[in-house]
């Protein structure tokens, strides 16, 4: 038996996660495998019934799973709260914690969508692009001083530190990922400007002695971002900060039509923690009309990378591209000529190709 905790989140979170559980149960039903799932707070929802983002409970529960699942966190109302206890520390606490320190984001583009893109067809052609983001260092968990009064003048400020240790294992990572797939990794930094990306750059190629096979290139941050748009078919894998990485996998995103669609796996020393990279999008939270299938395919990550049921993960995926070519769009992959779906129906439409199988 395995166990997964479960932390809907706030916003949207709540509804994704639903739908996403009914295929996770079915998807296992089908693999002869039991998983018990334990809901826990965090973020928003923990703000208000427990007074901290990140429960003790959640934590700990978090520790002893197989896997995670998160479906989002944060929100307006929590905006105003005290800066060390906003929900999204839920998020970057439960990172730290469990050392999940590699970001795993791929970007595929599902041919049925293809027209959503902003970009033209023709710049789409061979996008299959794996974002390794540094996810336990960097200047999220930098030393940071909140705003203050320094001689009358107020300042705040974060800062970016990275040590050879946390580069090279993410470095690392990110050569065997590739070796995997295309034998091409870009590291993506500003050593023309920043001391820790230029400690990131000599640190990235002696990890690629090891890696022959492999072809390490390096981008600056602001050519990578222009590169994504113009050409994102020479990419294979992208490793890079913390900060940068979160920055360029929304941009990322895009090229595949919403990011509504993007999964993400969170792995290191703990259990893998899987979450969709959008945010709650408050704004449409509790209508049932937010897409779900970041949430879904971020529950086929977690079949195939920390419950070892590749199987299931591949069908899930292919019910989803089917269901997709099939005309069935959720509002933000809606244009005229498809048939809208709500968050319900779209998982009830996975479901059914799952049991057709
Ligand atoms: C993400 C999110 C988080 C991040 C926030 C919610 C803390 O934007 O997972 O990309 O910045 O890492
Ligand atoms: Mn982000």
């Amino acid at each position: 038996m395995k166990t997964i905790t479960v932390i809907p989140g706030d916003g949207v979170g709540p509804e994704i996660m639903e739908t996403a559980m009914r295929i996770l149960e079915q998807a296992v039903k089908y693999a002869g495998i039991v998983v018990a799932s334990e809901y826990h707070a965090a973020g928003g929802a923990a703000i208000d019934k427990y007074g901290v983002p990140l429960p003790e409970a959640t934590l700990q529960a978090a520790r002893q799973a197989d896997a995670i699942l998160l479906g989002a966190v944060g929100g307006p109302v929590w905006d105003t709260v005290d800066p060390a206890l906003r929900p999204e520390k839920a998020i970057l606490g439960l990172r730290k914690e469990l050392g999940l320190y590699a970001n795993l984001r791929p970007i595929k583009i599902f041919p049925a969508l293809a027209g959503l893109s902003p970009l033209k067809p023709e710049r789409l052609t061979n996008v299959d692009i794996m974002i390794v983001r540094e996810l336990n260092g960097g200047i999220y968990y930098g030393e940071k001083c909140e705003a203050k009064f320094i001689d009358g003048v107020e300042a705040a400020w974060d800062t970016e530190r990275y040590s050879t240790a946390e580069v090279e294992r993410i470095v690392r990572l990110a050569l065997q990922t590739a070796a995997q797939r295309r034998c091409k990794v870009t590291s993506v930094d500003k050593a023309n400007v920043l001391a820790s990306s230029r400690l990131w750059r000599q640190t990235a190629d002696l990890a690629a002695t090891d890696f022959k096979q492999v072809e390490l290139q390096h981008l600056y941050v602001d050519n990578c971002a222009m590169q994504l748009v113009l050409n994102p078919g020479q990419f294979d894998v992208i490793v890079t900060s913390n900060l940068f990485g979160d920055i360029l996998s929304d941009e990322a995103a895009v090229l595949a039509g919403s990011i509504g669609l993007m999964p993400s796996a969170s792995i290191g020393d703990g259990p893998g923690l899987y979450e969709p990279i959008h945010g709650s999008a408050p704004d449409i939270a509790g209508q049932g009309i937010a897409n779900p299938l970041g949430m879904i395919l971020s529950t086929a990550m977690m079949l195939r990378y920390s419950l070892q049921l590749p199987a299931a993960a591949d069908k899930i995926e292919q019910a989803v591209e089917q269901v997709l070519s099939a005309g069935y769009r959720t509002a933000d992959l809606y244009t005229p000529g498809f048939t809208k779906v709500t968050t319900e129906q779209m998982g009830k439409l996975i479901a059914e190709q799952l049991s057709g199988d």
